[in-house]
């Protein structure tokens, strides 16, 4: 189905004609009502619901399907293919209900993602393996038993490395990861992976004359809460594309695309693809070239809700049940903020807000919210507090820490 940005733009058509994955496994697969993933989760129409049935001194994190595909559906206004970032939130009944929803692409990072995404949809799903560095039996694996052909790297001995382990008897795409400003955004990477400009134009040039297809990629850095930083990091991969003089068959403008989160007041999603639409113009590369985007945080963090439990208040401070060494890896970072809601069993009546510092259940001190929750100011140990807007970077970034371990899933049903 072609959705409104691909029927206005003409270079749609040639990206189509670059094979990317085994078209023929894709006809039998019928994609499924209802996540089979779905089968294995209890099911609840509320957190009050799940309070009611379990009265739960676990953590209890909830899925949202109908968020997971308002995200998709916004999504298939990107003027080319949206990968999902698997890394954000790899449960498979995420992974399922994006894929029933229109995302067949997955940007993976390690041997253990690719497996989970082939077992999930077979050849059917597309797989593009992102990670600037892997190990040679990871490349040998996901090239042999896989049949992975699109890789990313931003070093020469990368790119050498890839060559020498993946079969070249495919034909494969080695994109070259530009490092962009990151100052728009709250998780900056390009410190970590990504190539200067003239490093990029001279890796773009060793993969053209090792004789495979070449492209380029980026990523703004997570939660960019400026829609130009895309503009920018386009017309910087325009530089560098003109300075290599090569082909580009792939240009992956990565993820970074933000999460509603309060306080944070991004602009629209439809806003962060005109800066991608209008710089692509201006790029004004040859057509043919397969633009890729590759959100993770976007597509999730809006689906999932977290349900924990006061087990002590001290003053005003709260231990709850989870902290940063589970679900809530992210909010140790002071400008996290998320919606939170106070839910007693019974009637309660309104009091006034107040701020509570957070602390987790371990015995870490950094186990501690990096900002304040505003909560009602009679909170008492055994109330629940909802946190909302956790789909991201939750549930992947749990660890068993003193013997914590949020491990209850449900879905809600709406
Ligand atoms: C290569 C790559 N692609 C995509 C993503 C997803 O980014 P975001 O969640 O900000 O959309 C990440 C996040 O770390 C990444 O490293």
């Amino acid at each position: 189905m072609r959705n409104r940005a691909e029927a206005l733009d003409p270079e749609y058509i040639a990206d189509l004609s670059l094979p990317y994955r085994d078209e023929t496994f894709v006809a039998p697969f019928q994609p499924p009502a209802l996540a089979p993933s779905a089968a294995g989760l209890r099911g609840y129409g509320s957190v009050e619901e799940i309070i009611e049935d379990l009265a739960p001194s676990e953590p209890v994190f909830c899925i949202d399907p109908f968020e997971l595909r308002a995200s998709a559906a916004r999504f298939m206004n990107f003027p080319g293919r949206p990968l999902y970032a698997v890394k954000c939130n790899p449960h498979p009944f995420v992974l399922e209900t994006l894929f029933d929803a229109g995302i067949r692409d997955f940007d993976v990072a390690s041997l253990g993602e690719i497996e989970l995404v082939e077992s999930l949809f077979g050849k059917a799903a597309g797989q593009f393996f992102n990670n600037p560095a892997k190990t040679r039996p990871a490349i040998r694996k996901a090239s042999e038993l896989h049949g992975i052909r699109f890789y990313t790297a931003d070093c020469i001995e990368e790119v050498e490395k890839i060559l020498q382990e993946a079969d070249l008897s495919d034909e494969l795409i080695i994109a070259v990861r530009l490092a962009t400003p990151g100052k728009d955004a709250r998780y900056v990477l390009s410190t970590k992976f990504g190539a200067s400009a003239d490093e990029a134009a001279r890796i773009l040039q060793h993969v053209h004359a090792r004789g495979v297809k070449a492209g380029i990629s980026f990523h703004v850095g997570s939660q960019c809460l400026s829609p130009g930083a895309f503009g920018t990091a386009m017309t910087l991969a325009g530089k560098v594309a003109r300075k290599a003089d090569v082909p580009i068959s792939v240009l992956n403008v990565g993820g970074g695309f933000p999460a509603p989160y309060p306080g944070d007041s991004p602009a629209s999603l439809q806003h962060y693809f005109s800066h991608v639409i209008h710089g692509r113009q201006k790029l004004a590369l040859a057509p043919g070239y397969m633009l890729l985007c590759e959100p993770g945080r976007s597509l999730v963090a809006t689906s999932g809700t977290v349900l924990l439990q006061v087990v002590v208040r001290r003053g005003n401070s709260l231990y709850l049940n989870d902290g940063i060494f589970g679900t809530l890896q992210e909010l140790g970072h002071p400008k996290e903020s998320r919606p939170v809601r106070l839910l007693r069993n019974g009637d309660r009546p309104e009091k006034r807000p107040a701020e509570f510092k957070i602390y987790g259940p371990t015995c870490d001190s950094n186990d501690v919210l990096g900002a304040s929750f505003t909560l009602p100011d009679d909170v008492q140990e055994g109330d629940w507090v909802e946190v909302g807007m956790m789909g991201a970077y939750s549930l992947a970034m749990r660890t068993e820490f003193n013997g914590f371990h949020a491990s209850n899933v449900v879905r809600l049903t709406g």
